[in-house]
């Protein structure tokens, strides 16, 4: 049985159609799995700020009681991170960028000798690799273009921590009207079809 981790991000809850592509690409997977749902729109992490950065520097025999609890912000998402088999992230495009409720969660992932360490000859990612699935939504067209600052960042990021096994799946034109928009969406859902054989095996 796989450990499927999705984080979705999606200020449109439900509605939205990256939590919509996630539900899907479950359906896909089947019944055969153990499912952890994050939904960072719905229970946001605040901004990272230095006292959680002072709690992870902290040894965990130290901490005080506050600082136990800002840096267990963290620890459970690397632990869930870390037992997933396959991760799915929930990405719209929000003003060329991708939501700040991800970027909170993902500014809580890379951990300094947790989840990276520098060495003489560059970065070391620390997490044992696994398939990681972005379901990409967008209002415009933007996949190859340098205006997708999404797929540089999110590939970046994944790496340095580890993260080599990625799948971008991009539904774009959402809001270029009905037809383009239902196109995207089947392609989209075609590919996760694809994905879920792929993964699950
Ligand atoms: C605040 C906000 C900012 C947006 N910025 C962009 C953008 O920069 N580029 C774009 O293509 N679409 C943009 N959109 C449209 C969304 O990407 C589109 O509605 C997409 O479906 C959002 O994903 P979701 O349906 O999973 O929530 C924006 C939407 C919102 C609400």
């Amino acid at each position: 049985m796989k450990n499927v981790l999705v984080i979705n991000s999606s200020i449109s809850g439900d509605n939205g159609h990256s939590n919509k592509l996630s539900k899907a690409f479950l359906a896909e997977l089947g019944g055969n799995i153990k499912l952890t749902e994050i939904d960072l729109s719905a229970e946001p992490l605040p901004h990272l700020e230095m006292a959680e950065l002072a709690a992870w520097m902290t040894p965990a025999a130290e901490r005080t009681a506050e600082q136990q609890q800002l840096a267990d912000f963290s620890d459970k998402l690397i632990e869930q991170v870390r037992s997933a088999d396959v991760i799915v992230f929930g990405v719209p495009m929000y003003n060329f960028g991708i939501p700040s409720q991800l970027k909170s969660m993902l500014d809580r992932l890379a951990r300094a000798g947790i989840t990276f360490k520098y060495t003489e000859t560059g970065p070391v990612g620390l997490l044992a690799d696994k398939p990681v699935i972005v379901l990409a939504t967008r209002g415009g067209i933007y996949q190859g273009t340098t205006a997708d600052s999404q797929t540089p960042f999110l590939t970046s990021f994944f790496n340095f921590i580890g993260l080599t096994q990625l799948h971008f799946v991009y539904a774009e034109g959402l809001n270029m009207g009905e037809e383009a928009a239902q196109q995207a969406l089947t392609a989209a859902r075609q590919q996760l079809g694809h994905l879920s054989d792929k993964v699950a095996a």
